[in-house]
């Protein structure tokens, strides 16, 4: 907490490494932490942030860090703890955390799920009685109307892509190969009440051991695929789309005969990502395809109740100000699909927000009743806070602000996992 600012003492290192985005390298657990303002006591719970956290000196790529999941602690208007470990795992980790069926796991999608309790303790592999034997994606989706979850995989090796199904308790119900062409680079995919969407897009993938990773392919061509849910996997329909990359799904959704698809998308890789959506018309079999938004956005997430079901509202975060290859500058945005309107947070100069998760202000609470959790990183103070926003009234001072304990690194999805009622 004492040290300068990293930005001018490590500007000769790469941007995974150096300021905000460098490692912490110890593990702490605090209780009671201070707090600015009024945290509203429905917050009951804690959120989670998983990220690289290098753990045996400097990694080549941002993406190559051993995980470090860090946990704030809320209740009754109270901050009681903050707990940060890193995951024990044969690869990585290190990139989001989910909760199904009473497990909390660990995700990237170069690795089986890492099991950990609710302090953080690391428990071994989760591969659903050995049936999952490779990577699973970060991004899982749980139906809010079965409680399924689902989620694949993606291999340098036929079959390319899996798709698995998991019923609410955990028992893995479905593993079905689907054919594609070549082994992609496949980071997210959708769901909606009766369908589940696949990206395969032109961005090769060589494995991440490769010095060239993944690779644009100007021949690939660009398609989603729609697999009714519970088909098999040659029941696929494909819909030819223009050539992009497709970073993360905000939501999927059906609309009489239509699918309407919402995403952050780049006309090519490297190129800056934009709120887009895509309206499949399953009667016709045609694509509508636009943008929704011009500014260069990542990070979009919903009310998660609404995961797969008509969704009117996303945030996202806009990055701004690149130097030396990331963002200094991020402004929180709140879209309302239906009205065009876009509310925004800006934290001021020299604090930076990263992702954003929405939290109910109750369980009976609407689409825009709730908070925008999100970790700022404060630059003169090398340090951070978890900031508490109001959903619906985005452009006020914060509802409150915990300052905590020791800064935590830049990273990459969070979650707030409610106690149970
Ligand atoms: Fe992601």
């Amino acid at each position: 907490m004492s040290s300068p600012p990293a930005t001018e003492a490590t500007a000769a290192l790469p941007f995974h490494l150096s300021g905000n985005f460098a490692p912490v390298d110890d593990e702490i657990g605090v209780d009671e932490l201070e707090v600015t303002g009024t945290l509203p006591p429905e917050l009951s719970g804690a959120y989670v942030r998983n990220g690289p956290n290098p753990r045996r000196g400097p990694t080549p790529h941002w993406f190559l860090g051993q995980g470090m999941l860090h946990a704030v602690r809320l209740a009754g208007g109270r901050a009681l703890g903050y707990r940060n470990r890193w995951v024990d795992a044969p690869t990585t980790a290190n990139t989001s955390i989910v909760r199904h069926a009473g497990r909390l796991l660990a995700l990237a999608e170069t690795t089986p799920p890492i099991e950990v309790d609710a302090e953080l303790r690391s428990l071994g592999p989760h591969t659903f009685g050995g049936a999952l034997t490779q990577g699973m994606t970060a991004h899982p989706k749980i139906c809010p109307l079965t409680g399924e979850l689902l989620f694949f995989t993606y291999a340098l090796q036929a079959p390319y892509l899996t798709f698995y199904r998991a019923d609410a308790a955990g028992v893995l119900q479905q593993a079905e190969p689907i054919e594609v062409d070549s082994p992609t680079y496949m980071h997210d995919f959708a769901i909606t009440e009766r369908h589940v969407l696949f990206f395969d897009l032109p961005v090769l993938y060589r494995g991440w051991r490769d010095p060239e990773p993944i690779r644009w392919s100007e021949s690939y061509g660009a398609r989603l695929g729609v697999l009714p849910r519970g088909a098999c996997g040659a029941d696929m329909r494909w819909f030819e789309i223009a050539p992009g990359t497709i970073g993360h799904t905000v939501n999927a959704y059906e609309d009489g005969s239509t699918l309407v698809l919402d995403v952050v998308r780049g006309e090519r890789l490297d190129a800056p990502t934009r709120l887009y959506r895509y309206v499949l018309d399953l009667e016709r079999g045609t694509v509508d395809e636009r943008p929704l938004d011009g500014r260069h956005v990542e990070f979009p997430r919903i009310d998660e109740r609404r995961t797969g079901l008509r969704h009117r509202h996303t945030s996202v975060l806009e990055l701004c100000d690149f130097a030396n290859g990331a963002p200094t500058h991020t402004v929180l945005r709140r879209h309302d699909l239906e009205t065009g309107r876009c509310t925004a947070h800006d934290f001021g100069p020299g604090r930076m927000a990263g992702e954003a998760v929405f939290v109910p202000a109750g369980a009976g609470a609407g689409e825009d009743e709730g908070y925008l959790l999100s970790l700022v990183y404060d630059r003169a103070r090398h340090g951070s806070d978890l900031v508490v926003l109001d959903a619906s009234n985005l452009a006020a001072a914060p509802v409150a602000s915990v300052r905590l304990p020791r800064r935590v690194p830049f990273g990459i999805h969070g979650q707030w996992f409610a106690d149970a009622a």
